[in-house]
């Protein structure tokens, strides 16, 4: 009787040893259904890309979230794309004004944080991509970033037997391509969701703001708001904010995409969820601090070209002003996504 206990709870350990470990060393379980249920947030504007033909699920998720930590992408299996964008920092990177890449190249700009990417209708600073399931072409085959093809990605993962499972697991197919290396990212990135900041819980009327974040809010509003709408934080829409190009990188914004003139030094107009963690700002990384953002936009020495009549509303903010402003902003830092646990990288590296 007590034998046959023991050989009961002998195999009960067991299990569970057998269990955790095969859980440890396969991410791939950790993810479950609920987690690839797409809740749209009370309030979002309706989505841009709305998962038709790429239903996330279990299997197409981990494999992007596989895909997405593997530095396989890149030409020498050295940069992923978690590399670049880091999960505690609404996946930019901290503390690099400009992109790092293959062979510690610098690249031309900083990397912007990914979140709330369904809802935008371009990506890049200058907007020179237009649909998120396209988005990971440009830093695959970006010379200073991972300087890879897609044909050769698409061998290495051929070759690969765990990825052939995975990807017959996630597409019921027994091919390997390049439109589902594309799908199984986006349900990875495009679940990537910023919506429970204290912002977020005081409009939902389950959290409060001080007296300085509610008067930063309220100067946001009549400042800040006409660009970085709510409750995304950006109108999708490209501006010149007034600064002056920097004379190394040369860089003109919009016009290098559409060649209009009138386009010259716009760039899209960055959400500032999460902005207390993705410094340093803007697209070359130049401003080290958000006082220092408060500072640029107050003094109002622009660049006149294509100049946004909008800004000309910061100029002549006060100190006690802009530390409201920025008490708000920190009210946009969202720790329910940046722990998400979901998004982290499952070999451990970043
Ligand atoms: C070497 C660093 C680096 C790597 C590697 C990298 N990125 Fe990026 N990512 C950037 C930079 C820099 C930008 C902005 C580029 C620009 O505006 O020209 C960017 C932009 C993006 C954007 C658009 C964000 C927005 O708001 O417009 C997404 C989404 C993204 N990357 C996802 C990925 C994915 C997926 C991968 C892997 C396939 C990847 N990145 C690899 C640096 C990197
Ligand atoms: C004319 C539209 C406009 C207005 C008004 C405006 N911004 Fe911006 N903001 C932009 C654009 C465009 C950028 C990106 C510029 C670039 O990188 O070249 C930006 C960048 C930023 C950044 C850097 C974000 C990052 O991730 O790098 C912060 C922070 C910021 N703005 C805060 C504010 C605040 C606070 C106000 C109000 C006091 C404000 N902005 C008013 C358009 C605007």
């Amino acid at each position: 009787m007590h034998r046959k206990r023991g050989i009961v709870i002998c195999c009960f350990i067991g299990f569970i040893a057998l269990t955790s470990s095969f859980t440890k060393d396969n991410p791939y379980f950790l993810i479950n259904k609920k987690d690839v249920e797409l809740k749209i947030p009370k309030g979002f504007p309706k989505l841009v890309y709305e998962f038709k033909n790429n239903k996330p699920t279990v299997a197409g998720f981990a494999l992007g979230r596989k895909l997405f930590y593997d530095p396989i992408l890149s030409k020498d299996s050295s940069i992923s794309c978690g590399f670049c964008h880091q999960r505690f920092v609404a996946f930019a990177h901290i503390d690099h004004k400009l992109s790092h890449g293959i062979n510690s190249l610098i690249g031309n700009r900083n990397v912007p944080a990914i979140q709330n990417m369904i809802w935008q209708s371009s990506f890049m600073w200058d907007g020179g991509v237009n649909h998120i399931e396209m988005q990971p072409l440009a830093p695959i085959t970006n010379q200073l970033e991972m300087a890879e093809t897609v044909e050769n990605v698409i061998m290495k993962l051929k070759r690969n037997t765990e990825y052939t499972t995975l990807f017959h697991d996630a597409f019921k197919d027994t091919v390997i391509n390049s439109q589902y290396l594309l799908k199984a990212l986006t349900q990875f990135t495009g679940m990537m969701i910023s919506d429970n900041s204290r912002y977020d819980k005081y409009l939902r009327n389950e959290d409060t703001l001080s007296k300085e974040e509610t008067n930063g809010l309220k100067l946001f509003r009549s400042h800040c708001e006409n660009c970085h709408k709510e409750p995304l934080f950006t109108d999708n829409s490209f501006r010149n904010n007034g600064l002056r190009m920097d004379t190394s990188l040369r860089d003109i914004g919009r016009e290098k995409i559409t060649g209009l003139i009138t386009d010259k030094y716009k760039f899209k107009v960055p959400s500032l969820r999460n902005v207390e963690l993705t410094y340093p700002y803007m697209h070359d990384g130049r401003i080290r601090t958000l006082k220092d953002v408060l500072d640029f936009y107050a003094k109002g020495d622009f660049e006149t070209i294509n100049l946004d009549e909008s800004v000309k509303r910061n100029i002549g903010l006060t100190e006690k002003d802009k530390l409201d402003i920025i008490a708000f902003l920190k009210t946009l830092t969202d720790k329910t996504f940046t722990y998400d646990k979901r998004f982290a990288d499952p070999t451990g590296t970043y």
